[in-house]
C-alpha cells in the first residue's frame, strides 16, 4: 500500500477488508460459473452463495424474511434505483423527494417528468442539512404514488429521520422508498420498523464489497413493474420475463463475483459490529470537523452537532474553488478527496455553492486513522494559509 490518505470513502470504500478480497478471489476460482442455469456441483456451489446472501441481506435490512426472494440484486444503487422509479410510477402519478438527492434519484424521476407526464416535490432541507418530516407530510397529495429519499445524504453526511417519514407514508398509502447508498453498512436499518417499503442499497460502500453490485429488498404487500426483460435461466420456454421474484427484478447472468465480495463484505461487518464501526468513523470525523472549523478562511457544512451523521465532512477554502483545493491535497499532501458536486446538484444549490464549483468533500471508512485525520487539517491548514496570501497580494476591485 502507498502512502495515499484515501478519504473518499464516500465514492467507494477502500481499501476493502482482506477477508473480502481473498473470499471473492477464492470463490470465482472455485465456482465461478452461472448460477441458477445448470445442475452441476459448481452451479450449485455458486447458486448458494446467492441464495444465502439474499436470506443474510434481508435479515440485515430488517424485511420480510419469508420472502427472502425479494432481496433482488442490480448493478448498483443507481440501477435499483431506476427499476424502483420506473417500475412505481405512471403517467399522472405525484412523487416526493427532497433537495438531498442524488442524481440516481433526480435522473430518472426529471426524465418521467419531462416525457412521461408525472409530477414531482422536491422538499429542502434546513440549514442543519436535515429534511422535516412535516414538510414530507405536507408535500404528499392525493395523487401521491411514491415518497423516494436518502437517507444519508453524499455531501452534508446528514441522516435522515427516515422512520418518521415510513410512519408518516404508511398513514397516507404512500410506497415509501429509500437509498441507503450511504448508510447501508454503517448505520442500522430495519425495514419493518422504520417502515420502508422498499430500499436500495450498493454493494461497493459502507458494505464492504466491490464496485459493480448492488440490490433493492421490496417488502411482500409492495410491487414493482417490470420494465425490463432477458434471460432467469429457468421456465425459458414462456415468452414473457417471469413476475415472480427475484427475477421480477434480475435480468440475465448476475455478477457472481460481485455477490461474493457482497457476502464477504457484509460478515466483516457482522464481526466488527456495525455501532463499533459507525462509532470509530464518528469519533474521527469528529476531529476532522473540529480541526476545520478552526481554521480561519474555512467553511464546513452542517457539521454542528456529528449526531444523525456519516463520517463525511464538507468544506470550501475561501478564496479557492473546491477543485483546486482537491488538486493541492492530492499533489502536495497526497490526500484523496471528491470535489465538485457529487452527482448531487440540488444541495450545492440550496447551500448557494453550486455556481462557486461546490465542495471539498471528506469521507472517512473504517481504515482511517488519527494520523489521517492529523495530516488533512494540517493540509488545508497550509491551503487555507496559502489562500490568504493570495488575495493579500490581489489588487482590490
Ligand atoms: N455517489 C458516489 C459519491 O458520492 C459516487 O461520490
Amino acid at each position: 500500500m502507498d502512502d495515499l490518505i484515501y478519504l473518499d470513502n464516500a465514492a467507494t470504500a477502500w481499501p476493502k477488508p482482506e477477508s473480502v478480497y481473498k473470499f471473492m478471489i477464492e470463490k470465482y476460482r472455485s465456482c465461478g460459473v452461472n448460477p441458477g442455469r445448470s445442475g452441476f456441483d459448481k452451479a450449485i456451489e455458486a447458486g448458494d452463495i446467492v441464495e444465502s446472501l439474499r436470506k443474510r441481506l434481508t435479515s440485515f435490512f430488517g424485511g420480510d424474511e419469508d420472502v427472502p426472494e425479494r432481496l433482488c440484486f442490480t448493478y448498483n444503487a443507481t440501477d435499483a434505483l431506476n427499476l424502483i422509479i420506473q417500475g412505481t410510477l405512471s403517467e399522472g402519478d405525484h412523487v416526493v423527494t427532497t433537495n438531498l438527492e442524488h442524481n440516481s434519484v433526480i435522473r430518472p424521476i426529471n426524465h418521467l417528468v419531462r416525457d412521461n407526464n408525472v409530477e414531482v416535490t422536491y422538499v429542502p432541507f434546513d440549514n442543519n442539512g436535515f429534511v422535516d418530516p412535516d414538510e414530507i407530510k405536507k408535500a404528499i397529495k392525493p395523487n401521491t404514488k411514491l415518497v423516494i429519499v436518502n437517507h444519508g445524504s453524499n455531501v452534508l453526511g446528514t441522516v435522515q429521520p427516515i422512520g418518521e417519514f415510513g410512519k408518516t407514508c404508511k398513514e397516507m398509502g404512500v410506497t415509501f422508498a429509500v437509498d441507503s447508498s450511504q448508510t447501508a453498512g454503517v448505520i442500522p436499518i430495519d425495514m419493518k420498523e422504520m417502515n420502508i417499503d422498499i430500499l436500495a442499497f450498493t454493494g461497493h460502500k459502507a458494505l464492504m464489497g466491490c464496485t459493480g453490485i448492488g440490490g433493492m429488498c421490496v417488502r411482500k404487500h409492495v410491487d414493482i413493474r417490470q420494465t425490463r426483460s432477458g434471460g432467469t435461466g429457468v421456465k425459458s420456454a414462456y415468452p414473457y420475463h417471469l413476475e415472480e421474484y427475484p427475477y421480477r427484478m434480475e435480468f440475465g447472468t448476475p455478477n457472481i463475483v460481485g455477490i461474493a465480495a457482497l457476502f464477504a463484505g457484509q460478515e466483516w461487518i457482522e464481526e466488527q459490529g456495525i455501532e463499533n464501526i459507525h462509532s470509530t468513523e464518528m469519533s474521527l470525523a469528529q476531529k476532522l470537523s473540529d480541526g476545520f472549523k478552526g481554521i480561519e478562511g474555512v467553511n464546513v457544512y452542517c457539521c454542528d452537532d456529528l449526531n444523525n451523521h456519516l463520517s463525511t465532512v464538507s468544506i470550501n477554502v475561501e478564496g479557492i474553488d473546491a477543485g483546486n483545493v482537491g488538486i493541492m491535497l492530492d499533489v502536495d499532501f497526497n490526500i484523496a478527496t471528491r470535489t465538485g458536486l457529487h452527482c448531487a446538484p440540488l444541495v450545492h444549490k440550496q447551500q448557494g455553492i453550486a455556481d462557486a464549483g461546490g465542495a471539498v468533500r471528506f469521507s472517512i471508512g473504517p481504515f482511517n486513522t488519527d494520523n489521517h485525520i492529523q495530516v488533512a487539517v494540517e493540509a488545508v491548514t497550509e491551503i487555507a494559509q496559502r489562500a490568504k496570501e493570495i488575495s493579500s497580494r490581489l489588487i482590490p476591485k
